[in-house]
């Protein structure tokens, strides 16, 4: 019994382990990418990745950053003036996705 105690702690660590790894690099992402538009909380070129998250879906996020000139509309811009990311690959994508996403508020 006290054997399966420590092998479910082990895991539950490393699964936050994991995570904990997945946001670094998509923070790393971010600041490579997305810093000299967007940052955290707070307005900047682009909406801050705080009202993103509480305004968007996961899919949505996603598809403008690999597509934003087939999204702006649909977002309610007038025009694009986001540079294209579709060359990221889909982990990529996702990180940064989960990055921003990591910034809605708790209710
Ligand atoms: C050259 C500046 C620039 C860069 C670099 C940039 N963005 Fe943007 N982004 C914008 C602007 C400006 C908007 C608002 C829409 C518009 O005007 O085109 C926007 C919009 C967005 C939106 C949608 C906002 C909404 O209202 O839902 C997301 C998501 C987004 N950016 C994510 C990213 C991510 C992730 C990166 C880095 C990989 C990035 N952007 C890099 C300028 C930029």
């Amino acid at each position: 019994m006290r054997r399966i105690g420590y092998i479910l702690l082990f895991t539950l660590g490393l699964g936050s382990t994991l995570h904990a790894a997945d946001m670094q690099s998509g923070e790393r992402l971010f600041k490579e990418y997305c810093w000299g538009c967007h940052h955290q909380t707070a307005e900047a070129f682009g909406p801050s990745f705080r009202k993103i998250a509480n305004t968007r879906d996961r899919g949505s996020i996603m598809a403008q950053i690999a597509d934003p000139e087939h999204t702006y509309k649909e977002l309610g811009y007038k025009r694009n003036s986001m540079p294209s990311f579709g060359d990221l690959n889909s982990s990529q994508l996702e990180k940064l996705t989960e990055f921003i996403l990591s910034f809605k508020d708790k209710k």
